[in-house]
């Protein structure tokens, strides 16, 4: 039984570390996951950090549909940051984590350019080097999970030319459809899927989630997270989560929401 678990790039972001969303403490909750026995694989975004790293540098950012405008310089950050500094620091703080919480998993640190584990194929040329996730090859990752370590995927993938840059969130889509995860588990800076009123849902039909989408209430991130959220179910992951950091921070118990590809019954 696998958890597939995505950490947003919002809680990472520089500025959130000392805050609920801290890394220590995100890898602490982490640990404590897999010191209860639970299997899990990792994907990470950056946004916060690769925008903040891209104004130091006066490169602008420009979002389409939540979706992350990449020219070849936002590529070269993305690599940089994503596969760089956020996935290092993720995978310290978890081996940090791990042994102080009684986990045997140890934490390898990758993105899908390894193994080619996630291959993808250019989204939409206007969006520059963006990836849809055409593919890949999870032996990889199956073989990290089998020998005990906890594979820490940053979201750029094997595209045909080099890497691409993927949504977060689609990246954990593909790599929990690959690996047949029972889970599939977004963390992010909100309490859940907000409604209309900006309360969180506790569970939301993709077809309820769609209505939202044409209301103007899901909007920005949510919209691929949405997408993400509908390839993972279609591809068989049973549990599909959209929780706060609180509530990852807290422990196990139901939080968020949880989609469910008809109406819940
Ligand atoms: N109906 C909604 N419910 C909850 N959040 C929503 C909704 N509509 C839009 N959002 C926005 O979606 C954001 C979450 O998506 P976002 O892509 O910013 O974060 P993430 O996926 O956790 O991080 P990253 O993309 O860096 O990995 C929320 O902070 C909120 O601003
Ligand atoms: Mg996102």
């Amino acid at each position: 039984m696998l958890t597939v678990l995505k950490l947003g790039g919002s809680l990472l972001s520089p500025e959130r570390a000392g805050a609920a969303g801290n890394w220590d403490g995100l890898a602490a909750a982490v640990a404590r996951r897999a010191a209860a026995g639970e299997a899990l694989c990792l994907v990470h975004g950056g946004g916060g950090a690769l925008t903040a790293f891209l104004a130091a540098r006066q490169i602008p950012t420009r979002f389409h549909q939540g979706l992350r405008v990449t020219d070849a310089a936002t590529l070269e950050a993305a690599v940089m940051v994503l596969a760089g500094a956020v996935n290092k620091h993720l995978t310290a703080a978890l081996n940090h984590a791990l042994p102080a919480a009684g986990a045997a998993a140890r934490a390898v640190g990758l993105c899908g350019l390894d193994g080619a584990c996630i291959a993808a194929a250019v989204a939409d040329p206007a969006l520059g080097h963006v990836g849809r996730v055409t593919g890949g090859d999870p032996r990889l990752l199956r073989a990290l999970l089998a020998a005990g370590f906890l594979p820490v995927l940053a979201s750029l993938a094997a595209g045909p030319d080099g890497p691409l840059n993927v949504n977060a969130d689609q990246f954990a889509a593909a790599a929990a459809g690959a690996l047949t995860a029972a889970r599939l588990l977004f963390v992010t800076d909100v309490e859940g899927v907000l409604d209309g009123a900006g309360q969180p849902l506790a569970t939301a039909s993709l077809a309820a989630l769609t209505q939202l989408t044409h209301a103007g209430t899901l909007h920005g991130g949510m919209l691929p997270k949405l997408a993400a959220c509908r390839h993972a179910l279609e591809q068989g992951v049973a549990r599909v989560e959209v929780i706060g950091a609180a509530a990852l921070l807290a422990g196990p118990a139901p939080a968020g929401t949880q989609i469910t590809l008809g109406s819940p019954a």
